[in-house]
């Protein structure tokens, strides 16, 4: 039962000393923002495959930029819910050490958290192809492409592509992070895109307890010690109440 697992979740949790996290585009499902797989992972006709590459970028700039635009649109207007805010709380009680994402939105952040690890970088900002220009909007551009304001090349949103490598500091400290971590809570990823999806695998080998939250199986669910299929915004909060009710006693 649900319950139940809620419970040995909490439990596991509180007998953790480095708890750490990985989240992807589930934890912001209930924000309204699209995951990339799955029925609603479809823009047009595309796949995010298609459209977040180099290639892509260099042969139809406008277009790759049309579905940023978009995203940033909903990413923008888009709230924290009960997930990322659940999150928030487990850092602030000292419990969860730092959270490694793969998502672009912020919403963490927005949320109260303060360790957050992008692997993948953020529509929040945007940075030219040649000159290293970088510049934090809050809104999307008005035309497309838009041109770095210093030397006229193109400006691309600051994230990773499929096919680029995760910038090196946040690599760097999710693996000190993860070398650490005794216990892990994957929550709303597929954990089909590497190198992120490393990051239970190596808990797991060193010893540690993962705990999954996802409304369907992902490629890790396997390696899974607790598996608690529901909504990480119903499922979360929960936990967080157990934890409260637990170390109040
Ligand atoms: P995916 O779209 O691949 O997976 C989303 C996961 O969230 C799926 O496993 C869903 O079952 C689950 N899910 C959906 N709604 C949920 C909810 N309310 N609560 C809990 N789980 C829910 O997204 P990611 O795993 O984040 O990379 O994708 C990884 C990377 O692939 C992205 O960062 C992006 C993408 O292409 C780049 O662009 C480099
Ligand atoms: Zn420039």
């Amino acid at each position: 039962m649900v319950k139940d697992l809620i419970r040995e979740a909490a439990e596991a949790i509180l007998r953790s000393k480095y708890l750490i996290a990985l989240t992807g585009a589930g934890v912001s499902a209930e924000s309204g923002v699209p995951t990339f797989r799955g029925r609603d992972g479809l823009w047009r006709r595309f796949r995010a495959e298609e459209l977040a590459t180099p290639e892509a970028f260099r042969r139809n700039p406008k277009l790759v930029w049309e579905w940023y635009v978009w995203r940033m649109g909903i990413v923008f207007r888009a709230k924290p819910n009960p997930a990322h805010e659940a999150l928030a709380k487990l850092e602030g009680l000292g419990i969860l050490k730092c959270l490694i994402t793969q998502n672009v939105d912020g919403l963490h952040q927005l949320a109260g958290s303060k360790c957050v690890i992008e692997l993948h970088g953020s529509l929040r900002r945007v940075r030219c192809v040649s000159c290293g220009f970088r510049e934090v909007i809050n809104e999307p551009p008005k035309e497309v492409p838009p041109k770095c304001p210093k030397c006229g090349s193109l400006l691309r949103p600051d994230v990773v592509w499929f096919g680029e490598a995760i910038p090196e500091d946040a690599w760097s400290s999710a693996m000190e992070h993860t070398y650490r971590a005794d216990a892990i809570l994957v929550v709303g990823t597929s954990a089909v895109v590497a190198p992120a999806s490393y990051i239970p695998r190596i808990v797991k080998y060193r010893g540690g307890k993962v705990i999954e939250i996802n409304v369907s199986e992902s490629a890790i669910t396997y390696i899974a010690d607790i598996f608690i299929k529901e909504r990480a915004g119903e499922a979360l909060p929960k936990i967080v109440d157990v934890i409260n009710e637990l170390i109040s006693r």
